[in-house]
């Protein structure tokens, strides 16, 4: 089906509040994952206390995290939420080549869901060849062989979802990993604050939530029809902007973009002058923290009156007390937005279709 934006800014075309129209679309089941990630954390932290780190692992000199989409991801949120606190520097790594700094120094975190994903499979035997310290993380697929062959930590998580409605599996196992391994203090508290905030976001935001009082659903509706751009702090809540664009992409099957302030004030602000039609079909979302620097919170105001073009700008506000729960919160919001909005294009936000093609296409 094709899609004309400025046909799609008029009347809805389903009632986001009506039970009945969210189950027929959603016939891959991704609200119930969706719904199910402060239960899925809990399990990924249980998941992880069972995972020996050997003694060899300890206190490297560095540390990496490969992985591609929904599973690289993880990798990004535990390098900005543990930077202040790591004195090692980490480096989220999407692709078939290591760096050259990649040695026995190394602490390697490999994920993919399936592991089957080409780019992460040449990276680690990269990493193998290499001597470094290599952590896989899996439901199953050749990476989970490989583990097992070279007598690799393993950190096996459950099957049948898609890598992305997987977060709370590769993202929880991987910071857990980075505390066995000696370089963060125990996290366990802020898992279980960050679950429970979780846990009354569901109410919140889920489908019972009528759209009047239900953000991810207002969200939606103001992103329908429009090209959603996120912008957020660097650090933590950038790479929840990023999530948020990758969520978009894959559940409602449309563009989004996203940036980091400051460094989009340095160039992307300037954008906003010329084209004045296009930036009407822009939706921008501003992903706001209560620990942002309080230079940053004067550049988002400032940078609001830059973007009052877009079709509408909106804020969207942590939740929680640690860094861990506010970063989660913010995720939440887009993960029900995506979802939200994939019901009003009329597509099912389970299925990825173009990523198989292409995956198929490589096989060949
Ligand atoms: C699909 C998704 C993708 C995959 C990516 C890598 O839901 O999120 O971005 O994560 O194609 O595949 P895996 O995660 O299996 O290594």
């Amino acid at each position: 089906m094709q899609h004309d934006f400025k046909a799609k800014t008029g009347e809805l075309p389903i009632d986001l509040d009506n039970p009945d129209s969210i189950a027929s679309m959603d016939a891959g089941g991704m609200l119930s994952a969706i719904s199910g990630l402060p239960s899925q954390c809990r399990e990924a932290w249980e998941i992880a206390s069972t995972v020996t780190i050997p003694a060899e692992y300890r206190n490297r000199e560095n540390v990496i995290s490969i992985g591609m989409g929904g599973s690289a991801i993880g990798g990004d949120l535990v390098r900005t939420l543990t930077a202040s606190e790591m004195n090692q520097p980490m480096t989220v790594i999407r692709g078939y080549d290591i760096p050259g700094f990649v040695s026995d120094k190394t602490l390697a975190i490999l994920s993919s869901y399936s592991g089957n994903t080409e780019e992460t499979l040449t990276a680690y035997e990269s990493c193998n060849k290499r001597g470094a310290k290599i952590v896989a993380i899996t439901s199953g697929g050749r990476l989970a062989e490989l583990a097992r062959k070279d007598g690799v930590p393993l950190v096996l998580v459950p099957s049948g979802l898609q890598p992305r409605a997987a977060l709370g599996y590769l993202f929880l196992t991987a910071l857990s990993i980075v505390q066995k391994a000696g370089l963060v203090t125990d996290k366990s508290e802020d898992v279980e604050e960050a679950c429970d905030v979780l846990e009354q976001l569901v109410g919140v935001l889920g489908p019972s939530s009528p759209a009047e009082v239900n953000q991810s659903k207002r969200l939606a509706m103001h992103m329908f029809g429009r090209i959603p751009v996120i912008y957020a702090a660097v650090g933590f809540p950038a790479a929840a902007a990023l999530r948020w664009k990758c969520q978009i992409n894959e559940n409602s099957k449309t563009h989004a973009f996203w940036n980091e302030i400051p460094e989009m004030n340095h160039n992307e602000t300037v954008g906003w002058s010329a084209l004045d039609e296009i930036q009407k079909a822009l939706c921008v979302i501003f992903l706001r923290d209560k620990g942002e620097h309080p230079r940053i919170a004067k550049r988002f105001e400032i940078t609001k009156s830059i973007v009052k073009g877009a079709s509408s700008i909106n804020d969207v506000h942590s939740l929680g007390r640690s860094e861990l729960a506010r970063l989660l919160s913010l995720i939440y919001v887009g993960d029900f937005a995506s979802f939200y909005l994939a019901l009003l294009y009329g597509v099912d936000p389970t299925p990825v279709k173009v990523i198989e093609f292409l995956k198929s296409e490589l096989a060949k």
